[in-house]
């Protein structure tokens, strides 16, 4: 079976690598001509925080988990050609960025091809701060953007959005609960279509 070659850039929580990890374990794929059954690997996962909490995840699921402490590096671009360098072990087809909080400077992202995630209906509340703004917005509805990177910050082309609607008088932890499971829920369907892939229903 034909096998796509993932990597996973994250720097804290992980929750979002390990459901696409399990997804991807425990799902067959079809090529767009659906001619042949593709399989998803994920290679390795990468982050630059020793202290992630990402790291035990990887533990537990057996997958192979690199550290490079970005602290390590006196500038943006030293850090992206170390991680270029990292990933060349790798080869993946495509990088995966899940709550990689750093913002990638063109020597990563003229050379790689990424999808990121992000808790905002972009082009609304990028940064690090997506939901809280969401949240204490006027708005009526939240949201999650898969997007191809670039060097913009949360600036790529859009692969897929969904929404959900704001609930009055609903808690700020409970708004996050249920951006995270849209995101559980977006993030995988996203990155097939990145791939021109779909799901084998058993
Ligand atoms: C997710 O909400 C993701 O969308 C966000 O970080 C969180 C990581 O959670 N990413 C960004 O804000 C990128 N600008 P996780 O570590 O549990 O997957």
């Amino acid at each position: 079976m034909k096998k796509i070659n993932l990597v996973i850039l994250f720097s804290g929580n992980g929750s979002n690598m390990e459901n696409l990890i399990e997804y991807f374990n425990h799902n067959e794929f079809l090529s767009e001509d659906a001619k042949e059954k593709v399989g998803i690997q994920i290679s390795c996962a990468v982050t630059n925080n020793p202290n992630a909490y990402g790291i035990s995840r990887c533990e537990a699921l057996g997958v192979n988990c690199e550290i490079l402490p970005h602290k390590e590096f006196d500038s943006r671009e030293k850090f992206d050609e170390a991680l270029l360098t990292l990933l060349k072990k790798y080869n993946p087809d495509a990088v995966i960025l899940a709550g990689f909080m750093r913002i990638l400077s063109p020597v990563f992202t003229s050379v790689i091809k990424s999808i990121n995630i992000h808790p905002s209906l972009l082009p609304k509340y990028k940064g690090a701060n997506a939901i809280k703004e969401t949240y204490e917005s006027g708005d009526e509805f939240g949201g999650v953007s898969v997007h191809w990177v670039s060097d913009i910050l949360d600036g790529g082309e859009i692969i897929l959005q969904d929404y959900i609607p704001k609930i009055a008088g609903e808690s700020l932890e409970a708004f996050e609960d249920r951006i995270h499971k849209l995101e559980h829920n977006l993030y995988p369907t996203a990155i097939l279509k990145a791939l021109n892939l779909t799901r084998v229903i058993k």
